[in-house]
This record gives C-alpha cells, structure tokens and sequence, in this order.
C-alpha cells in the first residue's frame, strides 16, 4: 500500500467527507444570505461517495468524518454510513451534525456502524441559540437529538463555535453540562469562513483565553494531543466525568502534523481547508477511469497540499475567507 502524503512529509489518515453543502440551519458564521448550491447532477452518489472512500483507505486512510451542510437532510445517508462502514481499512465513522434530524436517525446510523457524533450547540440558551442558527423553534429538538443519539450509544461530542459578544459568556455553563453528563464540548475559534464574510479578528475568543476563564473556577489537566489533532482536551482534576476540548484553529493551527484530506460533495478533494487549491475527482469517476488512475490522481494532488497557516500566523498575518464553511463542512 502507498500511503498518501504531502511534501512536507505529512499522511492523510482522515478523511472528512461531505455528502453535501445543503443545511436546513442558516448559521450566522457558515452561510451567507443566499447560498449558491452546487447542482444537484454535480453532487456525488452514494457510489460514487464510496469509491472515493474506498481508493483512499487503500492509501491509509482509516478515519471518516461525514459533514456537510447538513449530512441528515441528504436522504439515505445511512446508506451510506453502511457501505463507508463495510470498507476494509476503514476503523470508525463519525459525523458532524446540527442535530435537528438526529433524534429521527440515531438508531439507524448506529446500526449502520457510526461510532460518534458531533453536534454543534452552540449556545443553552433556546432564544440566542436560535438566533445563531437563524430558524425558530429547533433548540428542543437538538436537544432531544443528542439525549437520542447517547440513548443508542453513539459516542456524543458537541461543538461550539465562541464568538465574542455572542456566546462567550456560556463557557462555565458548558463546562457543567459537561461535568453533569459526560459529554464532551469542543469549543471552536471562530474561522474566517462565514459566508458573509464578516469575521473579524477582534470576535475570535483564543483557546487560550478560554482555558484562562474556565481556570479561574476548574483545576483543568491538559491530556495528551492525539497525533494531528487540532483539539487540546482537558480533563477536570476533581472529577472523572467531563471534558472540555479546545479547537485552536486560528491562534494555534497544529498544520505540521495535520493528517486530514478532504472530499466535497461535488467531488473535489481539498487538502487544506486553509488553502483554495481544489482537485475535482468527479471527471475521472464519470469517465470510467480505474481505481489505479484515480488513486494516481489523488496521490498527485495530496502532494501539493498547502503547508497551512502556522507560519502565516507566526508573521502575525491573517487566514483569508477562502469557501464558506456549508460547503466543506469544518
Ligand atoms: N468558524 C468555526 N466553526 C464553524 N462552524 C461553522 N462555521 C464556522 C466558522 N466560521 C462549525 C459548525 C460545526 C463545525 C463543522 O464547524 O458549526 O460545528
Ligand atoms: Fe448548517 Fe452547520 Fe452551517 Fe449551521 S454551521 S448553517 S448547521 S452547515
């Protein structure tokens, strides 16, 4: 087997996968007012979706994170998460999702084989959560989406993108939903992907400001990073349950060890989610091209991957916007 890797030395062991860029949220920090969707005889098959999977497990690659949009409002996604989940080399599936469709799906994706789920609540208020994602009326639902999905053992994790202004006064409240439940919450830097392009610098509360806040109420222990992991998880010292990751995308990207490859619903693989280089397979899936050449392909275009934005912001220079995030999906 030959493993699939970048200049800088660096092996895709991850994939995230979006099936596609379509959500039924609208997330102030994620889509722009009026989306442009990729068309619909653009966005890959299910079979197409696995082939990819299976040409790049062929490389290594043995993590797959589905994401969208919204991976629950493309239908059959279980489907899918079965066939990811029958492809030797492939060890775990997770999926990032908005919970709102997850109470109806949980049972199914579990016995389709998802491990874990991530989904993204970004505040415990109902009426400023709302807000945030832009729809009326779905705080309970997502909430009864996660107590559904830990009802079938999926492993549940949530995510909360900080913003400063917004939700940064939630974090000790997320930290004892934490400590109450066992759940752990990753909280995110806001990234300069929003499709209204309004982010700013002066919004993004740093993992390191968040660790300071939480240390003035909790005695916190770093855990050992996980090889390529954008996340630094903590645990409490006075208790076994709870966790809080931090995701430093912005004050501390962890590019030289990154080990992530990633595939948009229109077939394009992305190395770098910091980077706009893009490298549509979907020509070569359509055409009839054998796993040998794609694979060539791919191996190619994982070569140019971009060093990432460590340096960048080492020189005190800012990320760009470079693709809303509904389109790639984190
Ligand atoms: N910055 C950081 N995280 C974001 N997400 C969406 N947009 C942004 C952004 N601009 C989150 C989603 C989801 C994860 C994939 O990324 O809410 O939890
Ligand atoms: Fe949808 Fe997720 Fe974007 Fe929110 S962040 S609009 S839930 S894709």
């Amino acid at each position: 087997m030959s493993k699939l890797v970048d200049r800088y030395g660096r092996v895709a062991k991850k994939l995230r996968l979006s099936v596609t860029d379509r959500c039924n949220f609208r997330c102030n920090f994620c889509m722009p007012k009026e989306p442009v969707w990729i068309p619909r005889d653009e966005v890959l098959s299910f079979e197409e979706l696995a082939r990819v999977v299976k040409i790049l497990a062929s490389m290594g690659v043995s993590r797959v994170r589905l994401t969208g949009g919204e991976p629950l409002v493309r239908r059959g996604v279980e489907k899918l998460v079965k066939a990811i989940a029958s492809i030797p080399g492939i060890e775990e599936i997770t999926m990032t999702t908005n919970g709102f469709h997850l109470k109806s799906f949980a049972n199914a994706l579990a016995e389709a084989g998802l491990r874990g789920v991530t989904v993204s609540l970004h505040s415990l208020k109902p009426e400023r959560f709302e807000e945030i994602v832009g729809v009326r009326g779905v705080f309970d639902k997502v909430v009864e989406g996660i107590a559904a999905a830990r009802d079938v053992g999926l492993r549940v994790k949530i995510n909360a993108v900080v913003v400063k202004g917004c939700n940064d006064d939630e974090l000790f409240d997320f930290a004892e939903l934490s400590r109450r439940t066992g759940i752990t919450v990753k909280f995110i830097e806001f990234m300069p992907f929003d499709g209204e392009r309004l982010w700013n610098i002066e919004r993004v509360v740093r993992a390191s400001e968040i660790l300071e806040i939480l240390s003035t109420r909790y005695q916190l222990y770093p855990k050992p990073r996980e090889h390529g992991s954008t996340t630094r998880y903590y645990g409490f010292k006075d208790s076994q349950v709870g966790e809080i990751g931090l995701v430093s995308s912005i004050s501390e990207p962890f590019c030289s060890d990154c080990d992530r490859v990633r595939v948009k619903a229109d077939g394009k693989l992305v190395p770098c989610m910091f980077s706009r280089d893009e490298y549509d397979l979907k020509p070569l899936l359509r055409s009839g091209a054998p796993d040998e050449e794609i694979s060539e392909f791919i191996k190619w275009a994982f070569s140019r991957k971009f060093r990432g934005v460590e340096t960048l912001l080492k020189t005190g220079e800012l990320p760009q916007h470079i693709r809303p995030m509904h389109t790639l999906g984190g």
